[in-house]
């Protein structure tokens, strides 16, 4: 349940520093974790993005770097599913960040709608690290109650 894809950082998304700005990032990253829920799910879905959490840049990121965005779907609850994102910078693969992004699927009337009946395929978490994610979403959604 993987989603990949390279972006080239050009001089218009950079901020005042001359570095990457980070608005730019997380709109990349919104648009990469919706890219891998939405694959997972029937064309009746409806998406929206209720929540980023873990959000931390790591470090600065220059004009003429190549980043890969990796997405994997990491938790699905009842109304929502919940994408682990990761962005290193090519060719060494430096992690500069890492997050977390919720979407909620929504029915016609825009009310939180079942999540079960759209999934192409169940999903259950296998292998330790899609562990590791479910039990940090699992915590993230104590925590908020
Ligand atoms: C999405 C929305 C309908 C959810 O409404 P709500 O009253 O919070 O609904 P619920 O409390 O029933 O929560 C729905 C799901 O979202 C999850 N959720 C709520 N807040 C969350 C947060 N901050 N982070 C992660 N998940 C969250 C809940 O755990 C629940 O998941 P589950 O059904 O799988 O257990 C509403 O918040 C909304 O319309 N938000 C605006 C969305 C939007 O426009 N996004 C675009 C960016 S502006």
């Amino acid at each position: 349940m993987h989603a990949e894809s390279t972006l080239l950082v050009r001089p218009e998304h950079l901020n005042h520093h001359g570095s990457l700005f980070g608005g730019r990032l997380l709109e990349w990253l919104d648009e990469q974790a919706y890219i891998a829920a939405i694959a997972h799910l029937d064309s009746r879905a409806n998406l929206v993005t209720v929540g980023i959490d873990n959000v931390e840049f790591h470090h600065q990121v220059r004009e003429g770097a190549v980043l890969r965005f990796r997405s994997t779907v990491v938790h699905v609850g009842r109304t929502s599913i919940t994408v682990h994102t990761t962005v290193q910078v090519l060719p060494r693969g430096a992690k500069i960040f890492e997050a977390y992004v919720t979407f909620v699927a929504l029915d016609a009337e825009g009310d939180p709608q079942q999540i079960a009946p759209l999934l192409l395929n169940p999903f259950t978490p296998s292998g330790a690290e899609a562990k590791k994610h479910f039990r940090a979403v699992e915590s993230a959604r104590r925590r908020r109650k």
